[in-house]
């Protein structure tokens, strides 16, 4: 059976491309069911223009985070997707959700976990002044990047380098190493 993947997005949306794009090279086998995301945003754009269903869950809307994470889980869970792909998803989910999808969630950092998690991995990253970067693709677990690492790759820092530099390098090898992970899984999900 073809794995079933959601992807959230929060931002301009060039992993979910790069999984798109890899699904029509046929680089992919899988079902992209939808793309969700917490506000307008480009990777929404990317894939109405793809013809994917798309929905928001957006937390203003909301009168508190629990009930923006329960409309969230119920509306993930509706997919009955074998992974939800967080693609630049800036959003933490709470614990409950997490458990309730608990290995299924994949999320992509730019930053080699466990150095420098949160929302800013680059910049903190750059600001240590490691000479050494790059990204980690993980389960999401209950904790802010913290899950168990399925892939990393390295991505020197090169002199003069801003977080805008570092972040454009390190997104080339995200966008390949998610593709790549999704289609072991994929390949692992045959198998079963
Ligand atoms: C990625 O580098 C992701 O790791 C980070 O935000 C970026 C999203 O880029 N959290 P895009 O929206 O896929 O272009």
């Amino acid at each position: 059976m073809l794995m079933r993947i959601l992807v959230m997005v929060s931002g301009s949306g060039t992993n979910l491309q790069s999984i798109m794009d890899a699904l029509t090279e046929g680089r992919l086998k899988a079902q992209l069911l939808a793309v969700g995301a917490d506000k307008p945003c480009l990777g929404i754009d990317r894939a109405q223009a793809a013809g994917i269903e798309t929905f928001l869950v957006d937390p203003a809307n909301y009168p508190d985070r629990a009930a923006w994470n329960r409309a969230l889980e119920e509306k993930i869970a509706s997919y009955q997707a074998d992974y939800i792909v967080f693609a630049g998803f800036m959003r933490i989910v709470d614990a409950q959700l997490v458990e309730r999808f608990a290995g299924r969630i994949i999320n992509t950092h730019p930053a080699l976990l466990p150095s420098f998690p949160g929302a800013h991995g680059v910049r903190d990253a750059l600001a240590h002044g490691v000479k050494v970067s790059g990204l980690t693709v993980h389960l999401v677990d209950a904790g802010v990047d913290t899950g168990p690492i399925l892939a990393q790759a390295a991505v020197p820092v090169l002199e003069g380098d801003d977080e805008a530099s570092l972040h454009e390098r390190i997104k080339v090898q995200e966008r390949r190493l998610l593709v790549e992970t999704l289609a072991a899984l994929g390949s692992d999900l045959k198998r079963q």
